[in-house]
């Protein structure tokens, strides 16, 4: 029998998405039945400026969510069929920062009637992807997942190239337009996002997961 994973993320430009299609192919070719299971923002109040990229008012588009962030408001989503369908020998969450913390797509599945019975007993890993906050992020996927019974195995975090300033200005330039620049209001920035290298770590870490939970599975 092989092991059954559920990969459960929202992700918006799609970073989430590149580092979780990496941690599923080596979980595939460890052997294992995996299932992405992308949640959909369908929210009538936040949703709006997420269904489009890139941003067009990449500032106020930001800020549209900041107060609901800070309050831990849900909104709604949808889910594949799979989250509400049989046992999982592990469940992946990839988590974008929002505003220091967990996204309102993914905290809205974690605080569900739906990810009680996912997650009661079963192991789940996290993986966050953020310019550069991603602390807390991760304590409140833990905090949630673990009140839905989940047993928290590992995470890894990434964060993109920069400083404070450099890394902000890039991706805001790469938000607002879709295009890496060199250059944003006349100041040198790095190359926002996910990195070739990083991917690479997100295999290394699935390969990890496989080898401490399905080894001789
Ligand atoms: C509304 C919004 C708020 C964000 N807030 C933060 C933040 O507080 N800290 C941070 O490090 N990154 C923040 N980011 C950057 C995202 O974490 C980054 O763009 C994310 O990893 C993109 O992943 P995705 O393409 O899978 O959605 C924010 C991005 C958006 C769109």
């Amino acid at each position: 029998m092989s092991a059954k994973v559920l990969l459960v993320y929202y992700s918006y430009t799609g970073q989430t998405q590149k580092v979780l299609d990496a941690a599923a192919d080596v979980l595939r070719e460890r052997g294992c039945e995996v299932t992405l299971a992308p949640i959909e923002f369908v929210d009538p109040q936040y949703s709006e400026p997420f269904t489009r990229f890139p941003m067009r008012r990449v500032w106020p588009d930001m800020f549209s969510v900041f107060k609901a962030q800070g309050r831990g408001e849900t909104g709604e989503i949808r889910t594949p069929d799979a989250v509400r369908a049989g046992d999982y020998d592990l469940v992946l969450f990839g988590s974008p920062t929002w505003w220091d913390t967990v996204s309102m797509p993914l905290r809205s599945f974690l605080e569900s009637k739906e990810a009680g019975p996912l997650l009661n007993g079963t192991p789940y890993a996290v993986i966050t992807v953020c310019r550069r906050y991603w602390r807390k992020n991760l304590e409140a996927v833990r905090e949630l997942a673990d009140k839905q019974g989940g047993r928290f195995v590992d995470s890894i975090h990434f964060e993109y190239p920069g400083g404070q300033l450099t890394s902000m200005l890039s991706l805001t330039s790469y938000l607002g337009s879709g295009e890496y620049r060199d250059r944003y209001l006349g100041v040198k920035i790095p190359t926002t996002n996910i990195s070739a290298a990083q991917v690479d770590q997100a295999r290394a870490f699935a390969g990890r997961l496989a080898d401490r939970l399905f080894d001789g599975k």
